[in-house]
């Protein structure tokens, strides 16, 4: 069911920093900063060959993600995106395999314009999984 790996996400204490240590020590093309008001971060994309990176930092009050750096204050991987083809029909069969779909239930529009929906990490070895319908 489940494609391509579309992104890994990392939470950064310092997104200036990560973006620079990208760009320099791994040479990465990375992109600009981009606030997402309705999901509470920052986030900067970087390309790769084969997928993208994710940057996450935290923005106004009640972020998702400053939780998760208070308890890694030096960042970490936040989530795992794989892409499919039809979001309803992916969160239809999870939930008969009785993984909880997060938040209402229903997708959200995503930092790429497109479905999203995340599944609970305790389902998923600890890894929280976001679904995007590409
Ligand atoms: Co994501």
């Amino acid at each position: 069911m489940i494609g391509r790996l579309n992104h890994v996400a990392i939470a950064v204490p310092d997104l200036e920093a990560a973006s620079e240590q990208y760009r320099t020590a791994l040479g990465a093309k990375v992109g600009a900063p981009q606030d997402e008001p309705d999901h509470g971060v920052t986030v900067v994309f970087i390309e790769l060959p084969n997928t993208k990176i994710e940057l996450l930092y935290p923005l106004g009050e009640n972020s998702p993600i400053q939780g998760f750096l208070d308890k890694n204050p030096s960042g970490g991987i936040h989530h795992v995106c794989y892409e499919v083809d039809d979001i309803i029909a992916a969160r239809d069969h999870l939930q008969q395999t009785g993984a909880r779909v997060l938040g209402t239930g229903e997708p959200k529009i995503g930092a790429h314009g497109k479905p999203v929906l995340f599944l609970h990490p305790k389902d998923f070895n600890g890894t929280l999984v976001e679904l995007e319908q590409v």
